[in-house]
C-alpha cells in the first residue's frame, strides 16, 4: 500500500519548504504544510501529457472543470451545488482575500478562531479590516472546541466569520451539531461565513468531514466556502482553487474582487490536474492511502514523544497532516524553539505562535512524510528537549 505514495527528493528543486536554508544536506524540514509524497500518478501523467503540447498560452476553463468539482462534492461530501455557484481562482489565500474584499468594507471586524491558519490574519488585515480572535478552549483530552459564549458575545462586533474546516493548526474536523451551532448563530446575528476547507479530504478514520455549506443551507444563510485539491494531491504550485457561494449577489461581488485583485487566471496545470485528481479511481485510492499513513505516522511520533517526554502534550489528530505539540513545560518561547532546533539541530518545526498568541509554548509538526524521516526528526527534537532541560 505505502508504494503508492511513494517519496520523491525536493532538495534542489527550488523547494520552498527544503531550499529556504543554504545548507540542506542534512535538514529535517517538517514545518510548511507541503508533502513528501509524490502527487498521484495520474495526475502526473495528465500534467505530462499537457506539458508535451508546446503552448503555453492563455486558456478557458471547460465545463468538465465544472462537472468535476460539482460531482465530487456530491458524490464524496454529499453536497450539491451547480456550476454556476462555483467561481476559480489561483489559490486558496487568493481566494479568501477575494471573498474577504468582497463581503466588508475597511473597518470592519472578522472573527477567527485561534489559533488559527497565518495567512488568515494577513488576508484579513491586507483587506483593511480587524481580527476578532475567539480562542479555542482546549478539554481535558487536549480536543480544541469553539468556546459558544466567548462567540455569542464576540459576533455581535463581526461583519464576517472565518472558518478553517478542518482546523490548521489544531486539526479539528469540526462535526456537523458544531457546524450548525456556529450557522445558527451566524444567521442570528446576520454575518456572513468564509468557511476555508482546503484540508477537507485528510481527515482520519472515525471522523466526518461536514461541508459547511450543507449546514448553511438550511439556515439559508450567506457564505462562500473556498476548497482547493492543492493539499490532498501536493499541487499548490498548480495554483487553482474554488470558491462556492450560492447568493448570486455575493458571487457576483466575490468575483468582482477576484477581477480587481488580478487573480481570476489559471494555468492550463492547474485545470487540468483538478479534473484527474477529482475524476479518476486512482486518485480516491490515493488520499485513502494517505490518510492511513498519516495516521501511522502520527501514532509512531506520538508513542516515541510520550516515551521520552512525558511532559509534552499531543493534541488528537482528527483531520490534517499537522501534528500540534504543546511543550510549554519547557518554558521557552516557540519562536527560540524553532529558531534553535534549526540552527542546532538542523530540524525544521513552525512555532505555534505563527497561528497566534495561543500557539505560545507549541510546536507544529508536519506529518505527511515516510516514518523515517519523521522519526529521525522527532528524535532531534527529543534530544533538543533533553539538552534544554538538563540545563535548567
Ligand atoms: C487552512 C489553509 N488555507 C490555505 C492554505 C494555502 O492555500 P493556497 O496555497 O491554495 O493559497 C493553507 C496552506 O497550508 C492552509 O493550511
Amino acid at each position: 500500500m505505502k508504494n503508492y505514495l511513494r517519496q520523491v527528493n525536493r532538495r534542489n528543486t527550488n523547494c520552498y519548504k527544503w531550499d529556504s536554508v543554504e545548507n540542506n544536506k542534512d535538514l529535517i524540514p517538517l514545518w510548511v504544510a507541503d508533502m513528501e509524497f509524490q502527487a498521484p500518478k495520474e495526475i502526473v501523467d495528465t500534467v505530462v501529457r499537457r506539458a508535451k503540447h508546446p503552448a503555453y498560452g492563455y486558456v478557458r476553463v471547460p465545463d468538465e472543470y465544472y462537472f468535476a468539482v460539482c460531482n465530487w462534492f456530491n458524490e464524496i461530501h454529499n453536497w450539491r451545488f451547480l456550476k454556476t455557484d462555483v467561481l476559480y481562482t489561483t489559490g486558496v489565500i487568493p481566494a479568501l482575500s477575494a471573498v474577504i474584499k468582497a463581503v466588508t468594507k475597511p473597518n470592519d471586524n472578522v472573527l477567527i478562531f485561534t489559533p488559527v491558519y497565518n495567512h488568515f490574519y494577513s488576508s484579513i488585515k491586507n483587506n483593511d479590516c480587524n481580527i476578532i480572535s475567539c480562542p479555542l478552549k482546549r478539554d481535558e483530552n487536549l480536543v480544541y472546541h469553539i468556546d459558544f459564549d466567548d462567540f455569542k458575545a464576540k459576533i455581535k462586533n463581526a461583519a464576517v466569520v472565518l472558518l478553517c474546516n478542518p482546523h490548521n493548526p489544531v486539526s479539528r474536523v469540526f462535526t456537523e451539531d458544531e457546524l450548525t451551532e456556529i450557522a445558527k448563530i451566524c444567521k442570528e446575528n446576520n454575518t456572513f461565513v468564509i468557511s476555508d476547507e482546503i484540508h477537507c479530504e485528510i481527515v482520519m478514520d472515525g471522523f466526518k468531514y461536514t461541508p459547511f455549506g450543507i449546514v448553511a443551507d438550511k439556515f439559508n444563510l450567506k457564505y462562500a466556502v473556498c476548497s482547493s485539491p492543492s493539499k490532498t494531491f501536493n499541487m499548490a504550485s498548480l495554483q487553482i482553487a474554488n470558491i462556492v457561494c450560492k447568493d448570486t449577489e455575493y458571487r457576483q461581488k466575490i468575483d468582482r474582487a477576484i477581477n480587481i485583485n488580478e487573480c481570476c487566471d489559471v494555468n492550463p496545470f492547474g485545470i487540468e490536474a483538478l479534473i484527474t485528481g477529482y475524476t479518476s479511481e486512482g486518485c480516491r485510492y490515493y488520499i485513502k492511502t494517505l490518510c492511513k499513513v498519516v495516521y501511522e505516522n502520527f501514532l509512531s511520533a506520538k508513542r516515541l514523544l510520550e516515551k521520552e517526554l512525558p511532559k509534552v502534550k499531543i493534541t488528537p489528530l482528527e483531520g490534517t497532516y499537522l501534528m500540534w505539540v504543546d511543550c510549554s513545560e519547557l518554558n521557552k518561547k516557540s519562536k527560540e524553539i524553532e529558531d534553535e532546533l534549526l540552527k542546532f539541530y538542523n530540524l525544521w518545526l513552525s512555532a505555534g505562535t505563527l497561528y497566534g498568541e495561543e500557539g505560545e509554548g507549541f510546536v507544529r509538526i508536519n506529518l505527511a512524510c515516510p516514518e523515517e524521516m519523521l522519526i529521525k526528526g522527532i528524535n532531534r527534537f527529543i534530544a533538543y528537549y533533553k539538552e534544554i532541560e538538563s540545563k535548567k
